[in-house]
C-alpha cells in the first residue's frame, strides 16, 4: 500500500509518500518561517496563502521523488485538524481533489493522531503505549491503545510547552521559533544559575502547567541590574529548559506509574512526539525517568517529530488498513481533540 500524505495545519507545507512496509519514499517540508518571522509568530492568512502557493508543486515533487504517478497510489491522506481553518482547507481540499480525480480512497487525518502514530512508522512499536505529545499547541499524556483509541491522562492547564518555549525566547530576545533558539542558547548556559519553579511537581495526576514558570522567568529577567548579556541569556535559557525538562519528567513519571498499574504484564513504552521532542535535554530527562519506571523511551528522529507529511501518510495507511475511509464531505476541524478524559 502506498499513500500520499499532505500537511497544511499550521506553518509547514508538507507532502510525502509512504509505503506500508514503513519505507518513506519521499518527504518534503517547506517551512514558512521567513514569511512569518517579521510578525514573530504564525499569521493565519499568510499561512493559508503560502500553502496555496507552494502545495501544488510540492505534491508534484513528492510523487516525482517517490518515482510514482498518482495512479500508483492506494490512497490520499490529508490533515483535517486541529489547526488553522484557512491553512487546513488548502491541504484538505487538495487531497480530496487528488483522490477524486485519481479514483482513490481519501483519509481525513487528525494531526495529533499522526504525531501519536509516528513511532510505529519509525520503530514499528506495538500498541498499547504511553504518549507524551509536546508541541506548539499541545502538551498531553495519552494512553494509545490502538488507531482511534486514545485515553487522555493529562493535559496543560494553561500554555502548551512549545508555546512556553516560544514565549521564553521572546522574553530573552532570541530568534523565532523559540524552541530551537532556547536549546541553542542553553548549550553554553549554566542551568543552576537561576532557580526557576518546577510547575505541578509532585502533584497527583499528570496535568501540566507552564504559566507560572514563564512568569518566574520574566521576574528573573526584570530583577537583573541590566539587560542580560549573552552569558546571562544562555544561563536563563538553560535554567528555563531544565525546569521544563524536570516538569515534563515528573508528569510523565506519574503517567507511567498509572500505565504500569493498568497494563500489568506489558513492558511499558513511553513515546515522544511533537516539535518539542526534538529537544535533546528533554529527551535525556525523559529517558532517565522512563528507566526509573522500567520503561523504554522511544523518540522518533527530530525531523519526524516536528510537523511533516510522512506522519500524515502513515496515519492514512494505518486507517486504510482497518478499512477506515472518509467521504469527500469530511470537514476541516480547527478543534479536534485526540482523546476524551480518562475515567
Ligand atoms: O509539532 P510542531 O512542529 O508544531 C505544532 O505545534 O503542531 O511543534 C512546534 C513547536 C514550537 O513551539 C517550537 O518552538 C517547538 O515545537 N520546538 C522546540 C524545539 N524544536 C521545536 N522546543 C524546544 N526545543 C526544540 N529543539
Ligand atoms: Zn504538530
Amino acid at each position: 500500500m502506498i499513500v500520499l500524505g499532505l500537511e497544511t495545519s499550521c506553518d509547514e507545507t508538507a507532502a510525502a509518500v509512504v509505503r506500508d512496509d514503513r519505507r518513506i519514499l519521499s518527504n518534503l517540508v517547506l517551512s514558512q518561517l521567513d514569511e512569518h518571522r517579521p510578525f514573530g509568530g504564525v499569521v493565519p492568512e499568510v499561512a493559508a496563502r503560502a500553502h496555496l502557493a507552494y502545495l501544488p508543486k510540492l505534491i508534484e515533487r513528492a510523487l516525482g521523488d517517490a518515482g510514482i504517478a498518482a495512479s500508483d497510489l492506494d490512497g490520499v491522506a490529508a490533515t483535517a485538524g486541529p489547526g488553522l481553518i484557512g491553512a487546513l482547507l488548502v491541504g484538505l481540499t487538495a487531497g480530496k481533489a487528488l483522490a477524486y480525480a485519481a479514483g482513490k480512497p481519501f483519509v481525513a487525518v487528525n494531526h495529533l493522531e499522526a504525531h501519536a502514530l509516528t513511532a510505529r512508522l519509525t520503530e514499528g512499536i506495538a500498541f498499547p503505549y504511553l504518549l507524551l505529545l509536546v508541541s506548539g499547541g499541545h502538551c498531553q499524556l495519552v494512553e494509545v491503545e490502538g488507531v482511534g483509541k486514545n485515553k487522555l491522562l493529562g493535559t496543560t492547564l494553561d500554555d502548551a510547552v512549545g508555546e512556553a518555549f516560544d514565549k521564553a525566547a521572546r522574553l530573552l530576545g532570541l530568534a523565532y521559533p523559540g524552541g530551537p533558539a532556547v536549546e541553542q542558547a542553553a548549550r553554553s548556559g549554566d542551568a543552576r544559575r537561576f532557580a526557576l519553579p518546577r510547575p505541578m511537581h509532585g502533584r497527583s495526576g499528570a496535568d501540566f502547567s507552564f504559566a507560572g514558570l514563564k512568569t518566574a522567568l520574566r521576574h528573573a529577567v526584570a530583577a537583573l541590574p541590566a539587560p542580560p548579556d549573552e552569558q546571562t541569556r544562555a544561563d536563563l535559557a538553560a535554567s528555563f529548559q531544565a525546569a521544563v525538562a524536570d516538569s515534563l519528567a515528573d508528569r510523565a513519571g506519574h503517567a507511567l506509574a498509572r500505565f504500569a498499574a493498568t497494563h500489568q504484564g506489558i513492558a511499558p513504552v513511553l513515546v515522544l512526539a511533537g516539535g518539542v521532542a526534538a529537544n535533546m535535554t528533554i529527551r535525556a530527562a525523559l529517558a532517565l525517568r522512563a528507566e526509573v519506571h522500567g520503561a523504554k523511551l522511544v523518540a522518533p528522529p527530530p525531523a519526524l517529530c516536528t510537523d511533516n507529511a510522512a506522519m500524515i501518510a502513515w496515519a492514512g495507511i494505518e486507517r486504510l488498513q482497518l478499512g477506515l475511509v472518509d467521504g469527500f464531505d469530511a470537514p476541516a476541524r480547527p478543534r479536534w481533540p485526540l482523546a476524551g478524559a480518562a475515567g
